[in-house]
């Protein structure tokens, strides 16, 4: 049984390695970390920049060792990585010369970005920016929706003052020096638009606020090669990529049915930003699940970790990195080149696939026979990828274990030819998810 697709909408050739690597980091880190709440909790709360300043002054991530973050991507099978240069609070990771309300002004005082792109490209990732277009603390932002001040009763006289023009230059400023100042960047991430929201009469807003074909033909003129996100709204001409949230897709995302390029981003925990006392870790079991089915999905995972206010990633990060770093040790090539198979798994399994290796990854371990429908006489040899031992397959004609010791009398349905059936081991391999190697025949 298969399901073929038309074909997808690929990348142009020096943007493809996104669609072989799959994998990514995705970092949320600012100076929401230190009340470990998370980075909504400003809206959230609807509370007011007064009340943040103290976190300002004392952002002081004194553990902050990029090359440590940068290993353990890399040890987990990750291959880029993309963090939060400015988040919807306004404040900015690097020295930008268009706002006080950034690192270099806290008693860290150094240069995040700086430090942070050089520290992953030294261990061989690309490097990606998120830039919040949302932004709650700059002046001339209106206020709206998601804004903590959207309930003040004099919302329209403070917006009466607001004037997004001026915004949007500040906006184009800061990409340019990102996108100038900080070598070659592969990834842009521009967060979020809401044209169809609205709030008491307050408008969401959408592309002609960000002037999102403007920031966009900026963007690509400043780093011809970058990747640019789908979230300014510019769904079909601009945008290299789709980024469905902390959602596994049923069948892969298409555009006028065709599959398009596209990206998960998922949280490790509950919230983005690191919180304390966040209970809602996803077990390693959960995390390699989560990439397998995005990348059967013929779509990339953008992991997300949220370090601490001493810039470190907090136990339970790194157990997440190391669960991926265990398995992916074993099974990269199950995931790095693969993508949507138009073979049908069998239940609680996913299929990727690299040309004629299928890679089939089993979320449960059945008993001793594993019948995969539409695969029979296609497979010329399969093996565990974790030990590459070999899978048996039952040959046509031959018999399945316990046939005729007792069952002589029932109706049974043979084997359909176009079944393949494989013979496994009693027990699970010692993996959180094994894979069977499947060799297709020419
Ligand atoms: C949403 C959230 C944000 C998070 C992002 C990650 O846009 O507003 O907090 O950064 O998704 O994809």
């Amino acid at each position: 049984m298969s399901s073929s697709l038309p074909a997808a909408i690929t990348l142009p050739p020096e943007k493809q390695w996104f669609t072989r690597d799959r994998f990514g980091l995705f970092v949320h880190w600012g100076l929401y970390s230190l009340h470990g709440q998370g980075e909504w909790n400003i809206s959230r709360k609807e509370a007011d920049f007064d009340g943040y300043r103290k976190y300002f002054d004392h952002f002081d991530p004194d553990l902050f060792d990029p090359r440590d973050w940068a290993r353990r991507a890399r040890a987990a099978g990750m291959r880029y990585s993309v963090i939060t240069a400015k988040h919807h609070d306004g404040f900015c990771l690097w020295d930008t010369q268009h706002t006080d309300w950034k690192v270099t002004n806290t008693p860290f005082k150094r240069d995040i970005i700086r430090e942070w792109t050089e520290a992953f490209r030294a261990e061989g990732l690309r490097v990606g920016l998120y830039y919040s277009l949302i932004d709650w603390k700059h002046p001339d932002f209106t206020i709206d929706i998601f804004h903590p001040q959207r309930n003040a009763p004099d919302v329209a006289e403070l917006n009466a003052g607001r004037d997004m023009d001026r915004y949007r230059d500040y906006m184009k400023a800061q990409v340019r020096e990102l996108l100038t100042d900080y070598g070659r960047i592969d990834d842009m991430f521009l967060d979020f638009g809401y044209a169809k929201q609205s709030y008491r009469g307050l408008p969401g807003k959408g592309p002609a606020d960000w002037d999102s074909e403007g920031l966009t033909a900026l963007v690509k003129s400043l780093q011809p090669d970058i990747l640019v996100n789908n979230r300014l709204g510019l769904l079909d001409r601009l945008a290299d990529y789709y980024t469905p949230e902390r959602f596994v897709p049923e069948s892969p995302p298409t555009r006028d049915g065709r599959p398009v390029p596209w990206c998960a981003a998922f949280t490790s925990s509950e919230t983005w930003g690191y919180t304390r006392d966040d209970q809602v870790w996803k077990s390693t079991h959960q995390l390699i699940q989560i990439l397998v089915s995005m990348v059967s999905m013929g779509g990339n995972l953008l992991m997300n970790v949220g370090p601490n206010g001493r810039g470190e990633l907090e136990p339970r990060a790194k157990e997440a990195l190391q669960g991926y770093a265990d398995w992916m040790r074993l099974h990269s090539r199950a995931i790095h080149g693969c993508g949507y198979s138009s073979f049908k798994p069998p239940a609680d399994c996913r299929f990727t696939q690299n040309g004629r290796r299928l890679y089939l990854h089993m979320f449960s371990w059945p008993f001793l026979h594993l019948h995969i429908p539409g695969l029979g006489g296609k497979v010329e040899y399969a093996q565990l990828l974790n030990d590459a031992s070999e899978i048996r397959i039952l040959r046509s004609g031959e018999h399945i274990a316990g046939d005729g010791e007792g069952l002589q009398g029932l109706d049974r349905k043979p084997i359909p030819d176009d079944t393949l059936t494989l013979i496994l081991p009693p027990r699970k391999p010692p993996v959180e998810v094994p894979v069977i190697e499947l060799f297709l025949k020419e």
